[in-house]
């Protein structure tokens, strides 16, 4: 995917639906490991990945997909929650990807949701980021309100891995799925954490090549004023259309207004 439009515009990879989707994006992680056995690669959390590493694991069971020299580098983590915590992306990661593949343990990157100092933490996890070279494949997801990682809409945009302040219908979405699951770890939506340690957009652009994912009807129109819109932080997944290498693989639910 890509090749021929390296540097032109986003390629659009449009397919009929959400486990086409799904596989689509394994397919690609997984050629990319097969190309790079020592591959470094950003990973999203959400309803919208969970079919992709369904997917990675079965290929993994198939003896298709090696991950024992790959580095995984999240995207980003809920401040004030710990890595036990069920909300937590690090349980997230545990339960789809990390407890199910050949990845080990000390080549798994999570921000640290809690700690004394989350300056320290941030600036701990970009050096880390760094160290590695950055990423060779960022996965990414969109949010209804073109949200990428946790860099929400707002007058500005910060460059590298930094704490975000929630927005409320962030915050909203994503207590809503937990109430819908029957297993809501948060009371109210007053307990549900306002802030969040992410990658910035520098840091996510840094990525040698990115995979946008997105599915169903909610995510339609933050896709058109992504990938035709302004570039503007008030829709930060505008931003991509700065990088040279960016493919969007959404179902066609996701893609009527492209
Ligand atoms: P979702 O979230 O996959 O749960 O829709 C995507 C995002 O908010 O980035």
């Amino acid at each position: 995917m890509g090749a021929d439009k390296k540097g032109e515009q986003m390629e659009i990879v449009t397919v009929p639906s959400y486990e086409d989707m799904s596989l689509r994006a394994a397919e690609v992680v997984c050629e990319a490991m097969r190309q790079n056995p020592d591959l470094v690669l950003i990973l999203p959390t959400g309803a919208t990945p969970v079919g992709m590493y369904r997917e990675l694991v079965a290929a993994h069971e198939r003896g298709q997909a090696d991950f024992s020299r790959v580095r995984t580098f999240n995207l980003d983590e809920y401040r004030g929650l710990a890595p036990d915590h069920p909300a937590s992306y690090a349980a997230y990661m545990r339960e789809h990807l990390f407890a199910k593949v050949n990845l080990a343990g000390q080549n798994t990157h999570i921000p640290h949701g809690v700690g004394p100092d989350p300056e320290v933490e941030c600036r701990r996890y970009e050096a880390a980021i760094v160290e590695a070279g950055h990423g060779d494949l960022a996965i990414l997801g969109i949010g209804q309100n073109g949200h990428v990682g946790f860099n929400e809409p707002s007058y500005s945009l910060r460059s590298t891995v930094h704490v975000a302040r929630l927005r409320d219908e962030t915050r909203q979405v994503a207590f809503d799925i937990w109430s819908e699951s029957g297993d809501n770890p948060f009371p109210a939506l007053a307990d549900f954490p306002n802030h969040a340690l992410t990658m910035g957009m520098g840091t996510i652009l840094k990525a040698e090549r990115i995979l946008l994912l997105a599915s169903g009807a909610s995510k339609a129109r933050a896709l058109r004023l992504a990938v035709t819109g302004a570039l503007t932080p008030q829709l930060p997944a505008s931003f991509l259309q700065l990088h040279r290498d960016v493919t969007l693989l959404v179902d066609s639910e996701a893609a009527r207004f492209l």
